[in-house]
């Protein structure tokens, strides 16, 4: 069923603070609104008001058991939405919040079941974006937000991917700056000896929890596929996830030898005629080196630069009409974890090690 979209323009939230109102107003009123962050674009609604929360799941075709992230712009506001706070979240909060940092903590009553995807945690973050920040005080309430993508596709870091997405399904769209992080929030849990473990890897990296902790876990289904019956410990490990229409190989190694191996694939797929579609998805290092059509998504061993572009790339390729994809894997080390577990989920755990 479609419904009308209004597309709201914020990008500096004191001069267009008539956007803010209006999107905090539909907010507080039952409504969707897509929104920027500094990670990717979230789908919003009222976190405590379970029809919107449902409204969230239909909008984004999401499975109804995958929880939601539920996103303050204040200390102040977590207290009443947790029934704990471990020494160690208190660490994290005050290094890393707002910012680019998901906890999950337990639930307190105030957060409904539906907002949870069942489970009697809650997934906590506050963000950096002064326009999120802006649009959650003038909704006057926690906003629950997922990425703002249909379910299955990439997360969006622009607001024209909501556009594309979302259109005729949600409430309103803010139109606002591209995401600088590109890649979504680190979601971590706390194990029973207090342990912080990364559920999702993001720009926060277990490098630096380990730093301020004295201790960090990674959890297996961050680098491995999860056997069929395993209890994932995210509901969000489970899915497939950012996949394109073509198929992507992940190659690990030196730019000469990933080079060396995607030339001697294209030249086989020449000589059969069968070379439409095939595209190197490299390093900006790697291009000169390549004979098939090439698509950059960053420096070499600058994963920001990566996360930065990842998403947009894999929508260009579709885009593009791309079948076959090699694409050169980053080191999973500091943000390069990040990038590489997205990719790995891209392209559905193939891997080649060069
Ligand atoms: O950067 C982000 O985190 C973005 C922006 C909009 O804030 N949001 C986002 O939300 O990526 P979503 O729904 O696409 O991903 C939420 C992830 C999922 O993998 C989900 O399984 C996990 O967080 N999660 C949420 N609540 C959880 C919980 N109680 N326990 C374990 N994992 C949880
Ligand atoms: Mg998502």
């Amino acid at each position: 069923m479609m419904m009308k979209t209004e597309l709201i323009r914020i990008y500096d939230p004191a001069e267009d603070a008539e956007g803010v109102l209006r999107a905090g107003d539909i907010l507080a009123h039952g409504g969707l609104v897509a929104i920027p962050t500094e990670t990717v674009y979230g789908l919003a609604a009222n976190a405590y008001d379970e029809a919107a929360v449902k409204a969230v799941y239909a909008a984004k075709g999401r499975p109804s058991d995958n929880p939601m992230i539920v996103h303050i712009a204040e200390l102040s506001a977590l207290p009443e939405l947790v029934t704990a706070i471990p020494e160690n979240a208190k660490i994290l909060a005050e290094a890393f919040w707002p910012g680019p940092l998901t906890m999950v903590l337990p639930r307190s009553s105030k957060i409904p079941l539906t907002t949870t995807g069942g489970l009697e945690t809650v997934a906590i973050r506050m963000p950096s974006h002064p326009v999120a920040c802006a649009v959650i005080r003038a909704a006057g309430v926690p906003l629950a937000a997922p990425s703002a993508n249909r379910s299955g596709s990439p997360s969006p870091t622009t607001f024209r991917h909501c556009v594309d997405d979302l259109w005729g399904l949600v409430d309103a769209i803010v139109e606002s700056d591209d995401c600088t992080v590109g890649v979504e929030s680190t979601v971590l849990c706390f194990l029973p000896d207090g342990t912080p473990q990364v559920l999702r890897p993001g720009a926060v990296t277990p490098e630096e929890i380990q730093r301020r902790c004295g201790c960090v876990s990674v959890a297996e289904a961050v680098l491995h596929m999860l056997p069929q019956d395993a209890a994932a410990p995210s509901p969000g490990m489970k899915y497939k996830h950012y996949a394109p229409a073509a198929t992507l190989t992940l190659l690990c190694g030196s730019r000469e030898d990933y080079a060396a191996r995607v030339n001697e694939y294209y030249e086989a797929l020449q000589r059969a005629g069968e070379e439409d579609g095939f595209y190197a998805m490299c390093f900006d290092e790697d291009v000169s080196l390549l004979e098939a059509p090439t698509i950059s998504y960053g420096v070499a061993y600058d994963y920001p630069s990566q996360a930065q572009n990842l998403f947009d790339v894999l929508r260009q390729l579709d885009k593009l009409q791309a079948t076959e994809v090699y694409v050169h894997a980053p080191e999973p080390e500091e943000m390069g974890l990040a990038v590489y577990n997205r990719l790995l989920r891209a392209a559905a755990f193939r891997v080649v090690h060069l």
